[in-house]
Parts: structure tokens; C-alpha cells; sequence
């Protein structure tokens, strides 16, 4: 009788196999197109209340430690964030971003006034962070570590929202000194949902002077 239970446990392995790459799907933007490696985009908290607040922006962590900088949401609303682009390991030579794939997720700014030793991949900060505290999502990840590996998945309501998830949690927020700050945890109640916003790269943005972009890139950093 050990047969028939080995070939349905065999069954269903593969049916969990074949939902899986099902599961797989390109991740949209806000405008319904889909997100390409490579490409800027903004990724902006979406709340369930509708009071979503800014954009992700890079800002210390601690008062203590300064460098790596986390990544905080602005306190001001009608701020975007600053631009990420998402990247593939460095096999991939497909530019769709698709669910449930891991993807490297950095920060695109020419003014990076701070942590000039640190990339600006994010990840998550497994060293630091003592036992039972959550860690930190912190810039400066390399590309092909584990811990600089992200997931975009479906999540919420609305079909253009998403969470983000590492190997070992799901991304989500915990009060920080600049606002509401990025961490790893298990707590659903926590989980940030996300939705992707295409960087307009159109002819008004074009003309923009260097130094309008610049003053627009040190507001980034929220403690400058
Ligand atoms: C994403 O999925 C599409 C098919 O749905 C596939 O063609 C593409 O290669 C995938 N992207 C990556 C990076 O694997």
C-alpha cells in the first residue's frame, strides 16, 4: 500500500510545481505596461485607507549608524521617491520583470551626497540586527548575494499592487527617526504594499535644468 500513496504524493508535488510557473506573471506598472529591467520607476506605498504618503527615499537608520542608509517613506505626500531600477542576475538576458523571480532592486540617482562606499543595490541587513529584531533593508547589497535578492508578488486588492519579499520574510514597515522605515518581517498586519510607477521620461522632464534635478535629488535625502 506504500505505492499508491508514493505516486498521489508525486502527483501532487508536481501540481505544486506547475502552479508555481504559473504563478509567474510580468509585474505592471501603474500604467498597465510592463515593468522592464533596466528601466526607472518609483516604487510608492499604497495604504488601504488611500492616505499613502511619499515615496521611498534613502535615510539613516539609527542615530548611532549613519552608513549603510535605510530606506524610509517621505513624510511629504507629494513626494515620488527617488528612482529605482530592478535588475536579473547576471544569467538572465530577459528584460521582463516577471512575479515570484528574484530581482536586484537599486536606487538611480546622479546626487548621492552620502554612504559613497556603499552601492546602491538595497538589501537586507541579516548582519547587523540582533535576534529577534527585524532587520533593516539597508543600501548597499551586492548583486549576486542572497540577501540583495528581492520577489515582487501580487498582493491586495487592485490588480497593480505588490509586496516585496527576500528569501527569508516579506518586506514591511516599523517606526524609524526619519518616518515609517522598511524592514524585513513575517507580521502580515505589517506588510507594505507597493505599486510601480514609470519614471516620466517625456520632453518636460528632458528640459529640466541640471540644477533644478539637482535640488530635486538632494530633497531625496530627507535629513540633508
Ligand atoms: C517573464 O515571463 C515571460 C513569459 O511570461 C518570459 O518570456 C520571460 O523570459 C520572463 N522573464 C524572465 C526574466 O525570466
Amino acid at each position: 500500500m506504500k505505492k499508491p500513496s508514493m505516486v498521489s504524493f508525486l502527483i501532487t508535488l508536481l501540481l505544486a510545481a506547475a502552479f508555481c510557473t504559473h504563478g509567474k506573471e510580468p509585474v505592471k506598472d501603474t500604467a498597465g505596461n510592463q515593468v522592464k529591467a533596466g528601466e526607472q520607476y518609483f516604487i510608492q506605498p499604497v495604504k488601504p485607507d488611500g492616505n499613502n504618503g511619499g515615496g521611498l527615499v534613502p535615510a539613516a537608520i539609527s542615530v548611532f549608524r549613519f552608513c549603510p542608509l535605510g530606506i524610509t517613506q517621505s513624510l511629504l505626500s507629494n513626494q515620488p521617491g527617488l528612482p529605482v531600477s530592478f535588475g536579473f542576475l547576471s544569467s538572465v538576458t530577459d528584460t521582463i520583470v516577471n512575479t515570484s523571480t528574484d530581482v536586484t532592486i537599486e536606487f538611480k540617482s546622479e546626487i548621492w551626497p552620502f554612504c559613497k562606499d556603499f552601492s546602491k543595490l538595497w538589501a537586507v541587513d541579516d548582519e547587523s540586527s540582533s535576534a529577534g529584531e527585524k532587520p533593516p533593508i539597508v543600501i548597499g547589497g551586492k548583486p549576486e548575494q542572497p540577501n540583495s535578492q528581492f520577489k515582487i508578488e501580487k498582493a491586495g486588492e487592485r490588480a497593480d499592487t505588490y509586496k516585496l519579499t527576500s528569501l527569508t520574510g516579506t518586506v514591511g514597515v516599523s517606526p524609524g527617526i526619519w518616518g515609517t522605515q522598511l524592514v524585513l518581517t513575517n507580521d502580515d498586519a505589517k506588510t507594505i504594499l507597493v505599486k510601480i510607477k514609470k519614471v516620466n521620461n517625456d520632453a518636460s522632464t528632458a528640459t529640466t535644468s541640471t540644477s533644478r534635478v539637482e535640488k530635486f535629488g538632494l530633497r531625496m535625502f530627507p535629513f540633508y
